[in-house]
């Protein structure tokens, strides 16, 4: 038989979650907040659990997936006692402090503790573009492996349980920049009558398909320095283009809220005397802030 599992929290990820152990044949027990929620996953032959208490009682392998750390907290404490020899897989979204510190109580009360980040939108659990990063026990991690990838593909990062989330926070920051520049880029175009979905499918995907290969060149610079003058672009050509980038926004009556930091830190690594590097200077500077 499979590794039973529980499932804490039925919203769209959650649900998504339980849906993919059900598929891959885990007997697997549900419990939310809110009773019924999801029905179509009763057709699936989940069993519903009335208490937390009871949810973790049945299985050894626990997933939770609540709206942020205080739900994890408030949910679990009361239960706590359950909790002894189970692997508790927290896929709630938090900062690495609060997965330390529930990787701390978890040991107090007995149980194994993987904290996670998944990489996906819940129509993506299951499938194979999705991938959750996982963090802690590694024990835990091997001994439940098979099951964690029913889920999506699973990348252990490391034994300090605030690691998976600190990639996630990462990878989420990269990804709110290109969405945040796509915005920005979106209300330049649209301010005159050009097609958004012309200049997307056309131009700007194109474009930062071609520009991504530049991250790994900044990352290598940072790792290892770059050689001295090896800036193809430099910052402080950069940062004078900047400008007008800043100046065009205002004059098409786009809110340049957006772009306005990023043309800061350009300026304040150039007069910090970096104007000859590349973005690596900028990961530097920012590195300085405490
Ligand atoms: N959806 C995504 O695209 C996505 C992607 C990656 C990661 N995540 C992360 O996955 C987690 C869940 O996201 P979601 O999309 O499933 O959110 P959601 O649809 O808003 O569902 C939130 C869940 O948390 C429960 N909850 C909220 N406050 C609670 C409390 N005080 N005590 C107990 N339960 C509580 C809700 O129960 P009720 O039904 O009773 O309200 C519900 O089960 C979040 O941490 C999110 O950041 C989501």
């Amino acid at each position: 038989m499979k590794t039973p599992v529980t499932v804490l929290g039925l919203g769209a990820m959650g649900t998504a979650l339980a849906r993919a152990f059900l598929a891959a044949g885990h007997p697997t027990t549900v419990w939310n907040r809110t009773p019924g929620r999801s029905p179509e996953l009763d057709e699936l032959g989940v069993t519903r659990a009335a208490t937390v208490a009871d949810a973790l009682a049945v299985s050894p392998l626990i997933v939770v997936c609540l709206l942020n750390d205080d739900s994890v907290r408030t949910t679990l404490a009361p239960a706590a006692t359950e909790l002894s020899d189970r692997t508790l897989v927290n896929l709630t979204n938090g900062t690495p402090a609060q997965a330390r510190r529930t990787a701390d109580w978890a040991a107090q009360q007995g149980a194994e503790y993987l904290d996670g980040g998944i990489m996906a939108v819940p129509v993506m659990i299951g499938g194979p573009a999705a991938f959750i990063l996982y963090s802690g026990s590694e024990v835990a991690f091997e001994r439940h492996q098979a099951a964690l990838a029913e889920l999506a593909r699973p990348q252990y990062v490391g034994s300090d349980p605030g690691f998976a989330a600190l990639h996630d926070l990462a990878l989420l920051s990269g990804m709110y920049g290109m969405v945040g520049g796509a915005a920005h880029a979106l209300a330049l175009v649209s301010s005159e009558k050009i097609s958004p979905t012309a200049f997307t499918n056309d131009l700007l995907i194109p474009w930062l398909t071609a520009m991504l290969g530049t991250l790994s060149q900044i990352a290598a610079d940072l790792e290892y320095g770059a050689a001295p003058g090896a800036a193809g672009s430099n910052l402080a050509m950069q940062a004078t283009a900047y400008v007008n980038l800043i100046d065009a926004s205002v004059d098409q009556g786009v809110d340049p809220a957006m772009v306005t930091p990023m043309g800061e830190l350009l300026d304040r690594t150039v007069a910090e005397g970096h104007g000859d590097e590349d973005l690596a200077a900028i990961v530097r500077l920012l590195r300085k802030v405490s």
